[in-house]
């Protein structure tokens, strides 16, 4: 039993220095095999070393929700200006030609939707994902929800178990619960069991002191964007993040459900890829949106 009256805050964490004796470009990666550096090559761009990654998986949670009615119309056109399309197994083989030339992230485990009790999720095979040519598997950890912790941390485990040996990443997905704090400290805790447990990605949520999240998971750590919020405050969500050492975003609903989602995929890009500032990504978001 852990020592519940003893338990110290980290606060050492070196913020600033890089990982030590690094050759690949990915954080925490040199060790890993060919394949699956390969994949992980396919959606961290080579020159910023960071990724947009377009997650459109809410449907199997909430169906059809807004920006989201037709995958083929709203988030189709958004695949060249993203570096992943991130959504569910159905969805990906239903509406995505096979044509695209944009990687995916598929989300790999599923059960339950917002009507019943959620996150009760079981796991998709790893050969189906290596059939459908995924970069990467997507699953969800429920960390201090007292239902789901071990079920989700057990799911997370099982697949890194049975996917890295065959080349396939997993990216781990720190859930929020209603009752659950939305700090850094909450936060570094989800995304270190996530990077204990073997996740190749971490990917959470912005938060004051995100600096200490990052520099304390040991590979590479995206945000979700969460609820949407006006453009210029999304992009200086996307901005903090990376300025804290993020190295992109796998971002749903401040893209989708912008008054034009292409022009923001854009600008996120310009944010996470070029350093532009907020300011410079309004810029290039209301030019883009003339045009
Ligand atoms: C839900 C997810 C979503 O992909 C995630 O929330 C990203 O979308 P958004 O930016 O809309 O929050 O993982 O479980």
């Amino acid at each position: 039993m852990a020592d519940l009256d003893d338990i110290r805050d980290g606060n050492d964490f070196g913020i600033g220095i890089p990982p030590a004796n690094q050759s690949f470009y990915i954080k925490g990666h040199d060790h890993m095999g060919w394949g699956l550096k390969n994949r992980m090559a396919n959606m961290f761009n080579k020159k910023s070393g960071n990724s947009v990654m377009l997650a459109f998986d809410h449907g199997f949670l909430m169906g059809p929700t807004s920006g989201l009615e037709r995958i083929d119309l709203n988030i189709l056109p958004l695949a060249p200006y993203v570096d992943v399309m991130m959504g569910c197994k159905g969805m990906l083989r239903s509406t995505l030609p096979p044509e695209c030339e944009t990687p995916i992230a598929v989300r790999a485990d599923a059960g339950t939707t917002i009507l019943t009790e959620m996150n009760n999720n079981v796991l998709m095979d790893v050969n189906e994902a290596l059939a459908m040519n995924a970069q990467c598997m997507a699953i969800m950890l429920a960390i201090g929800c007292p239902s789901y912790e071990a079920s989700t941390v057990r799911n997370l485990y099982t697949l890194v178990d049975k996917a890295n040996p065959l080349g396939m990443p997993v990216m781990g997905i720190t859930a929020v619960g209603k009752d659950m704090a939305r700090d850094a400290r909450y936060f570094g805790m989800a995304a270190r069991v996530a990077a204990e447990n073997g996740a190749n990605i971490v990917k959470t949520y912005y938060a004051e002191g995100f600096e200490k999240v990052v520099a304390g998971c040991p590979v590479p750590v995206v945000i979700a964007g969460g609820k949407k919020l006006p453009e210029p405050n999304a992009l200086e969500l996307c901005y903090k993040a990376i300025q804290c050492g993020a190295v992109g975003v796998d971002m749903g609903r401040n893209i989708f459900q912008s008054e034009d989602p292409a022009a923001m995929a854009q600008a996120v890009a310009g944010v996470v890829h070029d350093g532009l500032t907020p300011a410079e990504g309004m810029e290039k978001f209301n030019d883009l949106k003339r045009k």
